[in-house]
């Protein structure tokens, strides 16, 4: 594979290469002397089209520690806005000697078509609400870090999974892993086809918590709602949100993941985000060591 486009055309080697790859990472990310020099000779552009924070700065941040070359294209500032198409920006870049884009964009299927259009990997930084393998390795790696193993381990995503590329990278990564997966959420924020990928869905928070050895909250997606969609966000919180009080009255403490960003009082307070319990900028921290490590494996095929 010269590409990652999603979870879902990777394997369980894989998965278990790219974590070995980032726990030698992290460590030397941790050293005073935070870089390798392993990819002088790569050229990397990030074009984002959607909106970031996290992963944005977590894929520059991977690539200088590997010592690569970066240009960062934000669609918003570009000559996108003049009408040039997806593939003749793209081009235009590539023709600057770049060896790998990572691209995020709104459309489902956006880094598929990128892959099978031009000649350079293609890192997918979330397309819609299809992928954002990124984000799942770094969850799988997080949980892997806290619990030992994901294998055998009960995770529920919560929240708003129909919108969300995070929900479906994540369960397609653990249960490769071999780990059991629900989701929790209202009906209407709940894909169709949800249990036809061997996840089942439990409504009620409290007993969804009460068997997750982990629960991944999801932002809700206010940009992707239409404005009458039910729930509203106070309904929505009664139901879904997670906080200190439900914790505190499960008989045992589970860890509590969020990718970001938060919406602080909706599907978690302050005090969980916040608390020991949550492991949420242990994520984003990850998330430079995994990054690192699937563009230092796509860089050694591309060099090979
Ligand atoms: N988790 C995540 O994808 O965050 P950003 O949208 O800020 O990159």
């Amino acid at each position: 594979v010269n590409h990652l486009i999603g979870i879902k055309y990777i394997t369980k080697q894989d998965i278990d290469l790219i974590f070995e790859t980032a726990d030698h990472f992290k460590e030397v990310i941790n050293r005073p002397i935070k870089k390798v020099p392993s990819l002088r000779d790569v050229t990397i552009a990030n074009i984002f089209f959607e909106n970031s924070t996290r992963t944005k700065l977590s894929f520059e941040l991977a690539q200088k520690r590997l010592s690569a070359d970066v240009i960062s294209f934000s669609a918003a500032q570009s000559s996108v806005k003049k009408g040039e198409t997806l593939i003749d920006t793209v081009n235009n870049i590539l023709s600057m000697k770049v060896d790998m884009v990572v691209m995020r964009h709104s459309s489902p299927g956006a880094a598929h078509f990128l892959s099978k259009n031009i000649n350079a990997s293609v890192v997918n930084a979330g397309d819609g609400a299809h992928e954002h393998p990124t984000q799942a390795l770094l969850d799988s790696f997080t949980i892997r870090e806290k619990l030992g193993d994901v294998g055998g381990k009960k995770i529920v995503i919560v929240g708003d999974i129909l919108h969300s590329r995070v929900a479906l990278s994540n369960i397609f990564a653990l249960q490769m892993q071999g780990a059991e997966v629900k989701v929790c959420g209202p009906k209407t924020l709940i894909p169709i086809y949800i249990e036809s990928l061997g996840v089942k869905v439990e409504p009620n928070l409290r007993k969804a918590l009460e068997w997750a050895d982990v629960a991944n909250m999801l932002r809700v997606q206010n940009e992707r709602l239409d404005v009458s969609y039910f729930p509203t966000t106070r309904e929505y919180t009664q139901q879904y949100g997670v906080t200190k009080e439900l914790l505190d009255s499960l008989n045992k403490e589970i860890v509590i993941m969020h990718p970001g960003p938060i919406n602080r009082g909706v599907e978690i307070t302050s005090d969980v985000a916040d608390s020991q319990q949550s492991v949420i900028l242990e994520q984003v921290e990850n998330g430079v060591a995994v990054r690192m490590a699937v563009i230092y494996l796509l860089a050694s095929k591309i060099k090979n």
